[in-house]
């Protein structure tokens, strides 16, 4: 019997981010916030598995009794394929970036989406319901967050992909869960939208997705899912086309964490300390 009067016998409960790399994971300060702010008696470490050893390093921790796992760059695919119950979300986002080890089972959900929509419509305050929005890429980021973002029924999502071929798979995939279209970069000449969101990887080359002008309405919002210490070019590009409201992706990355936190503890953290450390940490 567990004596919790002797420390020796207190076992915290073990979480990891597994990642390769995973070094600058921000996870395990955000995940330590959190548990201390909700009196959380957690332990959360790093994991950096070889890139052929995810399945591995995954046994091994449900070996040694942890609870639980995020799951990052490049083993999310992986994730999702070893989970033998999942979330609807992470179905439909074809990846797992948060793992729960409950009795055998490897149960995977996909906390991404929300991050970004927690962000948008609470910390951002900004109504996605009814206004027009572009999401740009359509790889994995952009795959991710599509369910969450269509569950907010914009009234119509633009996605637009260098290769139109790959948008427009996605479009059809998610087309039962709203008006959602595709687009080549080039027919997006004479529309506005209310709402671009980059969900590319061009931002971490220093690249901007060749948008053509004027496709930021009066007011509208720019959202890069990276965030760095300085504005992205597809940042700076949407300030000097007039967009009203730029964000990176740092609020996006606390909400998907404190997701996480919430399924695996059962309580609801305020980002809002956690995300404002963060930024001075950035600056
Ligand atoms: P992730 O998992 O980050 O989404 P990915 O699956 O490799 O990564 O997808 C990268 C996305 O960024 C793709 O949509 C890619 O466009 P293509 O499908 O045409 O390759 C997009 N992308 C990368 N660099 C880009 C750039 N310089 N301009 C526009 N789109 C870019």
């Amino acid at each position: 019997i567990p004596n919790p009067s002797n420390p020796a016998h207190i076992m915290s409960d073990r979480y990891v981010v597994i990642g390769n790399p995973v070094a600058h994971s921000k996870s395990p300060f955000i995940h330590a916030a959190f548990a201390a702010q909700c009196q959380q008696d957690i332990v959360y470490e790093r994991l950096q598995a070889p890139v052929d050893g995810f399945e591995r390093a995954v046994s091994d921790l449900i070996a040694k009794g942890a609870s639980g796992a995020n799951v990052t760059v490049p083993f999310k695919q992986e994730a999702w394929r070893l989970s033998t119950r999942l979330s609807e979300r992470a179905k439909a986002a074809e990846a797992v970036n948060t793992l729960s080890f409950q009795r055998g089972e490897i149960i995977g959900d996909n906390t991404d989406g929300v991050g970004l929509t927690r962000d948008i419509a609470d910390n951002l305050a900004v109504p996605v319901q009814g206004r027009r929005v572009l999401l740009l890429g359509a790889g994995g980021a952009v795959r991710g967050v599509l369910l969450p973002l269509l569950a907010l029924a914009p009234a119509q999502l633009v996605i637009a992909n260098r290769t139109v071929e790959k948008a427009h798979v996605l479009a059809q995939q998610f087309s039962s869960f709203g008006d959602v279209h595709a687009a080549a970069y080039a027919e997006l000449a004479g529309e506005t939208f209310d709402m671009v969101i980059n969900g590319t990887s061009a931002s971490l080359s220093d690249d901007l997705p060749p948008l053509p002008q004027g496709v930021f309405a009066v007011g509208s919002l720019a959202y890069d899912m990276m965030y760095g210490k300085a504005l992205t070019p597809f940042l700076q590009f949407a300030q000097a086309q007039g967009a009203a409201q730029l964000a990176d992706g740092l609020g996006m990355l606390v909400e998907q964490a404190a997701e996480a936190f919430q399924i695996w503890r059962g309580v609801r953290p305020d980002t809002a300390p956690v995300l404002q450390t963060l930024r001075e940490q950035l600056a």
